[in-house]
């Protein structure tokens, strides 16, 4: 099979990461015998101090020409400041996510067997690993309302000052569409299906609930539904995750709750995700972002980029054969106790813990030697 990856590598570690995925995606050419062009595009802060926007249109044609994008990170502090269109969050991201329809995002948080005692909960918790998948609505919501900021001067002598408003809108087939995608994936697991919302207190969460109610019973009545508020949700996945199967929820929830997942994982750097359009088209990227702090160091852990990919190979090229050889090199390099320093623990001998590039080179190796 031949495919065009549009790589944007992005800012901090998301170039050093980003290597170590394209490794990784080359032996997987190499074994399985395609081939996967990149071309490559500046995206975030780099593509700014470049062309003075971080979302160039060269890098909007590279990617309308691939058959998928894999992303790194952006952002950093350098440009944080930046006029809110000119930053590599609003500037570029969420531009993508929006320009490409990339409505659903999976981020799936799943314990590698091995790494059950670099997670931060205790093991009995954990106990036969954590397999949840997190379906994040990533088009509507508060990301994408309108907002606005204005002077509010009320009378005189009493409080003055700016107020700013972003409203959470979301209409009925924007959620009826992100549960039908949160629906097929129940029903190719465990059939169980979390709906967090707000609905005690949000107008756009009772319409959620309402409508993922209506639409999990006329379409998937063999799906088991039940309904959490976020906050509950939150100090559920801290204390007892393993009662999750599949969690569908509003953009702003998702992305909180998508990172309260990866520290029960054991680290940030090891979840990836997909965003998909209603065509398929995809958006493959880490769920951390660009650790300005480390970046440059060797030190960040290119799991989660790594993974990404096996996303990609899976939902946007069908080749889920391929995918699973990722997922199996991973699950050897950590069964044989090799590390990233974020993943390690205080057991872990000095020889086996791996910089950047050396994570890369080992997982690249181990696919290398699995049997087909
Ligand atoms: C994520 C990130 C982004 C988000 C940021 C970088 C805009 O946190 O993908 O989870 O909030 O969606
Ligand atoms: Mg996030």
């Amino acid at each position: 099979m031949k495919k065009c990856i549009a790589v944007l590598a992005g800012d901090g570690i998301g170039p050093e990461i980003m290597k170590e995925g394209l490794k990784v995606l080359d032996a997987v050419a190499k074994k399985f015998d395609h081939t996967f062009e990149y071309k490559e595009a500046l995206v975030g802060g780099c593509a700014y101090d470049r062309y003075g926007h971080p979302l160039p249109d060269e890098t909007k044609k590279i990617c309308n020409s691939s058959d998928a994008i894999y992303f790194g990170s952006v952002g950093g502090p350098k440009w944080e400041s930046l006029p809110a269109e000119l930053t590599p969050e609003r500037g570029a991201l969420l531009p993508l996510r929006a320009i490409y329809g990339l409505f659903a995002n999976l981020r799936p948080a799943v314990i590698f067997g091995p790494l059950a005692d670099a997670a931060s909960l205790k093991s009995e918790r954990l106990k036969g690993g954590l397999d949840i998948l997190i379906v994040r609505e990533l088009t509507g919501g508060v990301y994408f309302g309108k907002n606005k900021v204005k002077s509010l001067i009320l009378k005189e002598g009493a409080v003055q000052g700016d107020y700013a408003v972003d409203y959470m809108i979301y209409s009925v087939t924007e959620i009826q569409r992100i549960t039908k995608i949160a629906c097929e994936a129940a029903m190719k697991r465990n059939k169980k299906l979390t709906s967090v919302d707000k609905a005690n207190v949000l107008e756009s969460s009772k319409l959620w609930r309402k409508v993922v109610i209506d639409y999990v019973q006329r379409n998937y009545p063999e799906v088991q539904l039940n309904h959490m508020y976020v906050d509950n949700a939150a100090m559920q996945l801290a204390t007892n995750p393993k009662q999750f199967d599949v969690i569908v929820t509003e953009n702003m929830f998702g992305d909180i709750l998508s990172d309260l997942a990866s520290a029960i994982t054991g680290s940030i750097g090891m979840l990836p995700s997909a965003s998909l359009s209603e065509t398929g088209f995809g958006l493959f990227e880490p769920i951390h972002g660009s650790a300005p702090d480390i970046a440059g160091q060797g030190k960040a852990n290119p799991l989660a980029q790594i993974l990404s990919g096996a996303m990609m190979l899976k939902y946007a090229f069908g080749l889920n054969k391929e995918s699973n050889a990722i997922e199996q090199a991973i699950m050897g390099v950590l069964e044989d106790g090799y590390r990233t320093g974020d993943i390690a623990s205080v057991g872990t001998p000095k020889d086996k813990i791996l910089s950047t590039s050396s994570m890369g080179d080992k997982v690249a190796e181990y696919l290398h030697k699995l049997k087909f």
